[in-house]
């Protein structure tokens, strides 16, 4: 992957380039994080009405392999909500419809297609995305962030994973130090930021495994464990988030 040859352009500007922007989606995420009913809000506006709030890095044969969305919102930075991308989302939605002026803005999602990690790319697309922000006049970007090597530590408490840090006293979390390198700070964290809920059969189809017992269970690519129960017919996961604020005054 030639990283040079990628050109970042807004989704309202390429709309014809929706199909694999939705291909690369599906394919970015862990299938499960695709049934929070709260995403039912936010992404069928993506091409709606919301597409200039979505930048994507395209191959020169115009493959999307990442993308870096946000809303802005109204809102402090000292108010974070604990319910993270759910509230915000929510907040974010109704404040778009009902005309009101944002305060701030937060930070949705930045994926990179698996083909195309560990380039660099994440800080290309975080920096794009800084830079969208400050040109709407906002200076406060915040992020619910998923700290991308938490799904090791899935019983340790977000908490704890956070005291986690390298010897330069960055966080030992390789997403989390991307954030941090740019100039966040981390706020808060977000204990229920996601509710994803399903019947074992279901979480079976979006994660391969077996629920055989009641109780906590971890699946793949989740940051916390799952809570199953079976004469309920559910499987209930909680994910937890971090809270994370980019000052863009400088
Ligand atoms: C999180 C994500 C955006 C990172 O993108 P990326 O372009 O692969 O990351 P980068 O190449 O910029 O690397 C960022 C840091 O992670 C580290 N890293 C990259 N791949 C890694 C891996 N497989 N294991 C451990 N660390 C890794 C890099 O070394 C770098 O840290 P450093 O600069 O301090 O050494 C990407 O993994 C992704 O899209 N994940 C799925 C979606 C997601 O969770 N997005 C975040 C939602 S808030």
């Amino acid at each position: 992957m030639d990283v040079s040859s990628l050109q970042v352009v807004r989704l309202s500007d390429r709309p014809d380039l929706a199909d694999p922007m939705w291909a690369a989606t599906d394919e970015g995420w862990p299938a499960f994080m695709m049934h929070d009913p709260v995403g039912n809000l936010y992404y069928p506006r993506l091409e709606r009405d919301l597409g200039d709030l979505c930048l994507m890095a395209i191959t020169p044969g115009d493959e999307v392999i990442a993308k870096a969305c946000f809303l802005p919102v109204t809102g402090s930075v000292d108010d974070l909500p604990d319910r993270g991308w759910d509230a915000i989302v929510e907040r974010g939605i109704a404040d778009h419809d009902a005309g009101r002026a944002p305060t701030m803005a937060s930070a949705l999602e930045i994926m990179v297609a698996p083909a195309a990690r560990g380039l660099g790319l994440s800080t290309v697309m975080l920096d794009h995305m800084r830079r969208a922000v400050a040109e709407l006049g906002l200076v406060d970007l915040v992020a619910p962030v998923r700290p991308s090597g938490k799904h090791a530590h899935q019983r340790e408490s977000m908490a704890d994973y956070l005291a986690r840090r390298t010897d330069e006293g960055l966080p030992a979390d390789p997403w989390l130090r991307v954030h941090a390198r740019a100039g966040a700070t981390i706020v808060k964290v977000a204990p229920e930021s996601m509710v994803i809920e399903g019947t074992p059969e279901q979480w079976h189809e979006w994660t391969g495994v077996d629920f055989d017992h009641d109780g906590e269970v971890e699946v793949p690519e989740a940051l916390a464990p799952v809570m199953v129960d079976l004469e309920a017919d559910r499987v209930t996961y909680i994910e937890p988030n971090v809270w994370v604020h980019h000052d863009l005054r400088d």
